[in-house]
């Protein structure tokens, strides 16, 4: 079910108020991801400051595109298609999401009501279909559709 107007503007109000603690944020993120699900460590090569920053500006860029459908949906396929081929697999977005989740709130404290945390599950939600949609330039219903994005 796509995001409501109503949500879209939760999100992108306590977007607002994360943003000055992006760096923090990131580095809870990971925190969270890695206490969740220990074995998702090995995936990350990289530094992990660096992939946190990475991740907050892929999401502050999806944020900018909730009201701008087809958009979101290439580009969250394109990042289907790249995680793909990372090894990232379905049962992995349940513990990124939960992790993620948890951050906003832990870094929002009171400042983030329910129904603002609750636009955050339904968006990540959306986002992982959209993501899942790339995997393998297939949907999830296994028709071809990736290609063209
Ligand atoms: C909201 C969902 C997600 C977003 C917005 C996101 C975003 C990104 C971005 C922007 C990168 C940098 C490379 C690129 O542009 O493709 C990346 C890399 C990566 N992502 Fe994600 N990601 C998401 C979900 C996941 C999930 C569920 C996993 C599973 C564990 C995952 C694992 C990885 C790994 C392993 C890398 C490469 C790290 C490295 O090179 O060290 N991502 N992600």
């Amino acid at each position: 079910m796509p995001l409501t107007d109503q949500e879209i503007a939760l999100i992108r109000e306590s977007y607002a108020l994360l943003e000055p603690r992006i760096e923090d944020a990131s580095i809870i993120f990971y925190e969270r991801l890695f206490e969740i699900a220990p074995e998702l460590r090995a995936m990350f090569r990289g530094d992990i400051g660096e992939q946190g920053m990475k991740l907050m500006t892929a999401i502050t860029a999806i944020i900018q595109l909730l009201d701008a459908p087809d958009e979101l949906r290439g580009r969250l396929r394109r990042l289907g298609t790249g995680h793909a081929a990372l090894g990232v697999t379905y049962e992995h977005f349940q513990p990124f999401g939960t992790a993620l989740c948890h951050t906003i709130e832990e870094v929002l404290g009171d400042r983030l009501s329910p129904d603002a945390a609750y636009a955050w599950k339904h968006a990540y939600a959306e986002i992982a279909v959209g993501i899942l949609e790339g995997f393998n330039g297939k949907g999830m219903d296994g028709t071809a559709s990736g290609a063209n994005a």
